[in-house]
């Protein structure tokens, strides 16, 4: 298993390009299943957790094929490692309908395994996906997306561990609500929005997720032939067709990672140049970092990003898009620690999403956890430890809080960040951070 060391206090500079989105690509991989021949994704981001989807896909009948990379390794800023050179297209085809059936050994490595259970139902009339178990950042069902299909006329058992839906004839589009006790669910909206793009008639889904992420996959779906309207609102309308044929498509850039560097760069004190964002999908991010006191500019798709040494502590709820994505919430936390005073950070979408705290206080932040609720006691210094990666986002978090403390910082089990972070320790160390992976057996 594969650790990293970390020496704290060197400040970022640089550029760093940043990766396709992790969770739009994720659901768009499952949507290749509704397409009769030929798909090309681009911006693709090469990860553990994709590569469990293109493992799970081929597995489904579908052919999937990685370009080799376009380009050279881009020059990383003075005296610092190059940066990864930008990857090739993945292709995507289905060439066997035969097998309907996600496996256990997949699925329990990878939830977003849930997002075939629609294109399968649509497009062959069975699935078979086995229920998904715990997860490190807390109870995750999928009782919506069952909800949402069982409303198109799936019908659904459970046996030995596994959902099994079948569809008689074609499913039939209706209007219903997609929401539940903690809002909307972003892969729920978009495997009921998958397969009403091939139901019979009109299908409204009310109370949708409006993530980018969503929008990303519709707008594949439109390329494909499907007709949607109102993605990005909670009200989405689609018009089911009898089939979409393989589209080309470039994914959107990864909000996630962006915001996790912008925070890398304010905790280090350093000035990052970001290329490949789209700050719109960050716009309750910027409106924090504002308020802490990071500088962040926009020209076109490249944003610049440069903090004082002061930093001002702040209260953040996690919400649904537009509002804050719980998925850098640990990075936020991470940067508040430092800060000038008392933060309150509250997590509305998954409320045991906690897992950084604990490590967060062994290197020296005053975090009490009180329910759903953080509060942070800033604290002038954090200091190196040996600490243990929980889940993706947190594992982040530590990475970040590594990069400022004092001495240094290993960081075990960072398989977890290897699911979702395109080689963050060479983007990192290209704009001067201190990090190593080392695996020591
Ligand atoms: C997606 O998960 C992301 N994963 C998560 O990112 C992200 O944290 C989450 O959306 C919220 O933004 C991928 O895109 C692969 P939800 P998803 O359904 O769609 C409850 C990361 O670190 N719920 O929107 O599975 C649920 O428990 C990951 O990259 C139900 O009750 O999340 C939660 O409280 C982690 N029943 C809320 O809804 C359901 O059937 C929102 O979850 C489904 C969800």
């Amino acid at each position: 298993m594969d650790s990293f060391l970390i020496r704290g206090g060197t400040r970022l500079k640089g550029k760093i390009e940043i990766s396709g989105s992790k969770n739009s690509a994720l659901p768009i991989l499952a949507a290749c299943l509704l397409a009769n021949g030929k798909t090309t994704l681009k911006g693709v981001p090469r990860l553990s957790d994709i590569d469990s989807m293109a493992k799970l896909i081929g597995e489904l009948g579908c052919h999937v094929f990685r370009h080799e990379p376009g380009g050279a390794p881009q020059a990383g800023a003075d005296g610092q490692p190059p940066m990864p050179a930008l990857n090739g297209p993945l292709d995507i085809e289905v060439t066997d309908e035969k097998q309907c059936e996600a496996r256990y050994d997949i699925v329990k490595t990878m939830r977003a395994s849930i997002c075939v259970l629609g294109p399968l139902l649509a497009k062959r009339g069975r699935a078979v996906v086995s229920i998904p178990g715990g997860c490190a950042i807390g109870d995750r069902p999928v009782d919506l997306h069952v909800r949402g299909l069982q409303k198109l006329g799936a019908e659904f058992r459970t046996e030995n561990g596994n959902i099994i839906g079948e569809v008689r004839g074609r499913l039939k589009g209706c209007r219903m609500y997609l929401g539940g006790a903690q809002g909307p669910t972003v892969l729920g909206t978009i495997n009921v929005m998958c397969a009403a793009a091939l139901a019979d008639g009109e299908t409204v889904l009310v109370g949708a997720a409006c993530e980018p992420e969503v929008v990303d996959c519709a707008e594949l779906l439109i390329k494909m032939g499907a007709n949607i309207k109102g993605h990005g609102t909670p009200e989405i309308r689609i018009e089911g067709v009898d089939q979409l044929v393989g589209a080309e498509h470039r994914i959107i850039p990864d909000r996630i990672e962006c915001g996790t560097f912008i925070i890398a760069a304010a905790i280090t004190n350093g000035e990052l140049e970001l290329k490949n964002c789209n700050l719109d999908h960050l716009i309750a991010v910027v409106d924090r970092l504002d308020e802490v006191g990071v500088k962040i500019e926009r020209q076109n798709g490249t944003i610049f990003v440069s903090s004082s040494r002061r930093l001002n502590p702040v209260e953040m709820t996690t919400q649904p898009f537009p509002g804050f994505p719980t998925d850098l919430q640990a990075q936020l936390m991470a940067l508040l620690c430092l800060g000038d005073g008392m933060s309150v950070v509250t997590e509305r979408i998954f409320p045991d999403r906690f897992l950084h705290v604990g490590e967060l206080n062994r290197m020296g932040a005053r975090v009490r956890k009180e329910g759903p609720t953080a509060i942070i006691q800033g604290v002038k210094e954090m200091q190196g430890a040996s600490v243990m990666a929980s889940d993706l986002r947190a594992s982040a978090a530590l990475v970040l809080a590594g990069m400022v403390a004092r001495g240094t910082t290993r960081i075990d089990r960072v398989y977890h960040i290897d699911r979702g972070y395109e080689k963050i320790e060479q983007k990192l160390a290209a704009v001067g951070a201190d990090i190593q992976r080392v695996n020591e057996k």
